[in-house]
């Protein structure tokens, strides 16, 4: 998954296809932002409050998918979540500070990575004046990215944390429980404010790994394996691995969230397997309503009108070719 060149000035990030869902639903949430909390502020003349975004694990860019092009399918670049984020500060009325972390554990990766990144947002600085100077752009591990986002969140006010993984251990329960506490004054929903966050949580490595290697889950759960282990074997008998697994996470976050997360499953393409879920969490009532109800909604029906169409394509022409499912 190393940034590669596509033949244009611009390099972008390869990935597999199911990845757009989990864009879509980061994008679907930031443009309540965008679209529902910028007016309704502007139509009430109500002071409009600001918003910072903390992309944790901001990687390069764009993002591009190979098979659409092997397959011949229409394959175009799309954003990930860093740009989605620099659209949303951009676009945002009071957009006040958009931080990226872009780090990869081998120097060399890490050093293109992040010059990638910086080459993808200077179209994004040209459009929107006062996003540069709000930008902060680091390349750490995500345990010292944290430390120095906190230093710099406003608590008072709306942020947004991405976390956005290649594997459950890669997030450590310890980052999320750092930002749950960074609380404001403000009550929000009778709990003080805190950021809210939209995690992707790797089930498929959680459930594949669970008995040989149960330290991800250890790690992603910040619970000591006999204890998360009981609680697992006990969701188990009223719901399968995945949802177990949903469900001790959901238990956890519960600890700073009075509301559940808001939660999508991302299938692979043949529509069988779920990779991944998404998860929304916040305690901002318009913020849950309208990606609970409408959000979720909206998704489904992008999934089923421009998503599967193409996964479709794949799974048969791959089919066709003998090649197997390769889609984790
Ligand atoms: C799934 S990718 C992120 C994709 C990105 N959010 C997007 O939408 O385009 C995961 C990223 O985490 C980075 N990463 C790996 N280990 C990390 C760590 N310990 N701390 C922070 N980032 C890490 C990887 O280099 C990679 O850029």
């Amino acid at each position: 998954m190393n940034p590669k060149t596509d033949g244009r000035v611009e390099v972008v990030e390869e990935v597999k296809f199911h990845t757009r869902i989990k864009h879509k639903f980061i994008d679907t949430y930031l443009s309540i932002w965008t679209n529902n909390v910028a007016k309704n502020h502007m139509t009430s003349k109500k002071r409009i409050p600001s918003l910072e975004i903390y992309d944790l694990y901001a990687a390069s860019g764009w993002c591009y998918c190979d098979e659409l092009t092997q397959y011949g399918l229409e394959g175009e670049r799309w954003e990930g979540s860093a740009l989605l984020a620099a659209r949303c500060i951009g676009e945002y009325p009071k957009g006040t500070r958009l931080f990226l972390n872009s780090y990869h554990p081998d120097p060399d990766i890490r050093q293109q990575q992040r010059a990638t990144l910086e080459e993808s947002l200077k179209p994004y600085y040209a459009k929107y004046p006062r996003l540069r100077r709000n930008t902060t752009i680091t390349s750490l591990p995500v345990e010292k990215a944290v430390v120095q986002a906190e230093r710099m969140v406003n608590r008072n006010f709306p942020s947004i944390f991405i976390l956005d993984p290649y594997e459950p251990k890669q997030l450590p329960w310890h980052v999320i429980e750092r930002i749950g506490r960074m609380q404001g004054q403000y009550q929000l929903g009778g709990a003080p404010r805190k950021p809210e966050m939209i995690i992707n949580l790797m089930t498929s490595y959680l459930q594949r790994f669970s008995d040989t290697q149960p330290e991800f889950a250890t790690i992603a759960l910040g619970m000591k394996e006999d204890l998360w282990r009981s609680r697992f074997e006990a969701y188990k008998e009223t719901s399968n691995a995945r949802d177990a697994f949903i469900q001790l996470y959901r238990d956890r976050l519960g600890e700073f969230y009075i509301k559940p997360p808001v939660v999508a499953l991302v299938r692979d393409t043949s529509n069988r397997a779920v990779v991944y879920a998404m998860l929304l969490c916040t305690d901002s009532d318009a913020g849950h309503f309208m990606m609970a109800v409408k959000g979720i909604q909206e998704l489904k029906r992008w999934k089923v009108e421009v998503w599967e169409p193409q996964a479709r394509k794949m799974t048969v022409l791959k089919k066709d070719q003998g090649q197997t499912f390769l889609n984790v």
